[in-house]
């Protein structure tokens, strides 16, 4: 059975990291509320859902996405870019012991899961304010035997690569074309813009097993761009962690 790792909302989510966000205050009940809605999701799937417990003094640590890059036959623990973010690692680690071989991205190497876009044998990799030069050469090395190529993109105006840009469908992107150059970097791909009145709807999370992609409910305009092309969107309220610059990729690693 397919897994997905996610993780409690912290209680002290307030204390996230914000970078092209202001703070707003975050209600913990509420984002642990939609948190369970997510959850739901993608138990409908098909998915097993593994939740670790929560993270009382790590604010981030919801975001599972960032510290650990899946691959089908090993996966990467990262080392993120906020070093407040670094001791998420380990509890990621010892719940994929026995999935996966493990390899680590060491310093002074960082990555962040988020910055990290799976396409076919090909991996994009957002050279961002959090992933380095020397996390995305230790990346490179590390998949090559298993057959995967990096190819590093810039990003200009996002936190991070999935910020920008996320796969919907077997050749589709959906993009924020101000914030990563998709006729430069993925000029293969079929491409659908976000609604200029939704930047940060970009990221989706494609459930390919379900033919489907998760993706917040506070995008209406979007998700209408995402029916008219023919991809069936399952809306999520994702709105209480979105204060805390997450998105529905962030709050899962997926197994298949
Ligand atoms: N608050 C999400 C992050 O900055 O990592």
């Amino acid at each position: 059975m397919p897994i997905a790792i996610t993780r409690a909302v912290s209680r002290a989510i307030a204390r996230c990291e914000l970078t092209h966000i202001d703070r707003v205050s975050i209600d913990v009940a509420s984002a642990r509320a939609q948190h369970a809605a997510y959850e739901a999701a993608l138990a409908s799937s098909g998915y097993e859902i593994r939740c670790l417990p929560e993270e009382a003094d790590l604010p981030d640590s919801v975001f599972v996405e960032d510290t650990a890059v899946i691959l089908p036959d090993a996966a990467i623990i990262t080392r993120p870019g906020a070093e407040s973010r670094r001791r998420e690692t380990a509890s990621v680690a010892a719940a994929l012991e026995g999935l996966r071989p493990l390899l680590h991205v060491e310093e002074p190497g960082t990555l962040d899961g988020g910055d990290v876009l799976l396409l076919d044998r090909e991996i994009a990799v957002g050279r961002t304010g959090r992933s380095n030069a020397e996390g995305i050469a230790q990346l490179r090395r590390m998949v090559a035997p298993f057959g995967f190529a990096v190819r590093e993109i810039p990003v200009a105006g996002a936190l991070h690569l999935k910020t920008a840009v996320t796969r919907v469908a077997e050749r589709v992107l959906l993009v924020n074309p101000r914030w990563v150059d998709h006729r430069v970097h993925f000029a293969d791909w079929i491409v659908i813009h976000v609604d200029e009145a939704e930047p940060f709807a970009a990221n989706a999370l494609w459930i390919e097993r379900a033919g489907e992609v998760i993706h917040s409910a506070s995008f209406p305009l979007t998700a209408a761009r995402l029916s008219c092309a023919g991809i069936r969107v399952h809306p999520v309220v994702a709105d209480e962690l979105g204060k805390a610059e997450g998105g529905v990729t962030c709050c899962s690693l997926l197994l298949e």
